[in-house]
C-alpha cells in the first residue's frame, strides 16, 4: 500500500485519474481540502479543512475490476463496519453507496474508472464538522461528531484507522464475492421503503424488497419485481 497525502488539492478523485497509469494498485490519496471535490451526478462535495476524511485509492487488479458493483457495495459495507467499531448505531447503506446514520447521510463514495483499465473509489466520510446547510443539501447531512458527541479523534488518526482496514480487506480478499451478502441485506437503509427510480425510458415505483446477490436492488411494483443495477432512487 503506497499513501500521498495532499494539505490541498483540487479533488483526490481527479488526481488518480489523471496519474493511474504512474500510480500501483491500491495507491491511496487523501487530503485535508479539496478545492473541486466531485460527488455522484456531476454534484460537488464541500467539506471544511482538516475535519474530515477524503480520501481516494486505485483499483487495478482485473479481476476487481471486473467486478464493479460488488465495489461499490463492499466500500459501503467497510465504511459501515468501520463506523460501528467506533461505536455508532443505526449505520447503514443507502444503495448504491451512500452510508447513513440515523436518517443522515455521514458518508459519500464516487466510484468512477474506465473498464477494464482502472476504478478509482473516492470516499468522503464527515467526521468532526459540526455546521452543514441542510436547506441546499439534498439529504440531510451529518457527521460522526454530530452522532457522537463523545467522540474524540482527528481526522489523520481516522483516516489512517479506515484506510488500514480496506486495505486490509483486498489484500486478504481471495474472490469470496458472497462475504457481505448477509451483512448488505441487513444494514439496507431503504428496507420496506417506497421509492422511485428514473431510469432512461420509464419511471419505477414501488418498495424495495431486498438487494440480491449480485447488488442488484430489487423494488416490488404493482406488477413484477424489478432489477436496479444502476440509478438514482428517491424516497417517497
Ligand atoms: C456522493 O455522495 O455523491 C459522493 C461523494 C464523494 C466524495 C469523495 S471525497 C474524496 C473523493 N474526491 C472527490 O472529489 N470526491 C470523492
Amino acid at each position: 500500500m503506497k499513501r500521498l497525502h495532499f494539505d490541498e488539492i483540487n479533488s483526490t478523485n481527479t488526481y488518480i485519474k489523471k496519474e493511474y497509469s504512474n500510480l500501483d494498485n491500491l495507491t491511496f490519496v487523501s487530503t485535508n481540502f479539496q478545492s473541486q471535490g466531485r460527488g455522484r451526478l456531476s454534484r460537488q462535495w464541500h467539506g471544511n479543512k482538516g475535519e474530515n476524511i477524503m480520501f481516494s485509492y486505485l483499483i487495478k487488479d482485473n479481476s476487481l475490476i471486473s467486478n464493479y458493483s460488488y465495489i461499490s457495495m463492499f466500500n459501503a459495507a467497510l465504511v459501515v463496519k468501520y463506523l460501528e467499531s467506533l461505536g455508532l448505531n443505526n449505520v447503514s447503506i443507502k444503495w448504491p453507496n451512500d452510508v447513513y446514520v440515523n436518517d443522515k447521510k455521514v458518508v459519500g463514495i464516487l466510484l468512477e474508472g474506465k473498464i477494464p483499465s482502472y476504478i478509482v473509489v473516492g470516499i468522503g466520510l464527515n467526521l468532526n464538522q459540526t455546521n452543514f446547510d441542510n436547506s441546499v443539501l439534498r439529504h440531510p447531512a451529518s457527521s460522526v461528531k454530530l452522532e457522537k458527541p463523545d467522540f474524540n479523534s482527528t481526522s489523520e488518526v481516522e483516516t489512517k484507522s479506515l484506510i488500514n482496514l480496506i486495505c486490509s480487506f483486498w489484500i486478504a480478499f481471495r474472490g469470496e464475492w458472497n462475504v457481505f451478502d448477509d451483512f448488505i441485506k441487513k444494514h439496507n437503509y431503504l428496507l420496506n421503503k417506497r421509492v422511485k427510480v428514473d431510469l432512461i425510458n420509464e419511471n419505477i415505483e414501488g418498495t424495495v424488497v431486498d438487494i440480491d446477490v449480485e447488488c442488484n436492488l430489487l423494488i416490488k411494483t404493482d406488477k413484477e419485481i424489478v432489477k436496479i443495477n444502476s440509478g438514482e432512487i428517491q424516497i417517497l
